[in-house]
């Protein structure tokens, strides 16, 4: 979960769909990934955040932006933040009686010593380089607690 749904979260489901299926686990999880904003909705992944995949070995340019829904309370286990502000956010949209856990993405990688994905996109291709690190970073330890 990121805010456009265009740079850093769509990196993050692809990195997590990359390395489940390598692993032959990826019939095991339902993944996607939202924004909080709308402002991106329909939108192909930005170019630079495709580039930056693609260089790492996996492809998001079939996803397409959405924005969190209340449903998604409902249909997913875990909801995992990018960063502070986004993680604020759904905090405060959690309905009342939703069992989802909502958690920093960067608290499945601690070796990163970050718990936010900065948000590069204001940045060069190093924003979103690192950006795909630390997501590949956090889906392995996913993949090693689930
Ligand atoms: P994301 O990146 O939240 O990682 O998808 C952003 C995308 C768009 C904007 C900001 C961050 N924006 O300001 O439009």
């Amino acid at each position: 979960m990121c805010l456009g749904n265009i740079c850093r979260s769509p990196a993050a489901e692809g990195a997590f769909r990359f390395l489940s299926k390598k692993m032959g686990r990826e019939s095991d999880f339902e993944v996607d990934s939202a924004g909080t904003g709308s402002w991106h909705i329909g939108q192909a992944p930005d170019e630079r955040s495709q580039a930056a995949c693609l260089k790492a070995g996996f492809n998001i340019s079939a996803h397409r932006g959405r924005q969190i829904s209340k449903a998604d309370f409902d249909r997913f286990d875990l909801i995992l933040a990018c960063d502070h502000e986004n993680y604020s956010n759904l905090c405060d949209m959690k309905p009342a009686g939703s069992e989802a856990k909502v958690e920093l993405l960067m608290t499945y990688a601690p070796e990163a010593k970050t718990l936010a994905i900065p948000d590069p996109y204001w940045s060069g291709a190093e924003g979103f380089d690192h950006a795909v690190k630390l997501c590949l970073m956090a889906a392995e330890g996913l993949l090693k607690r689930y």
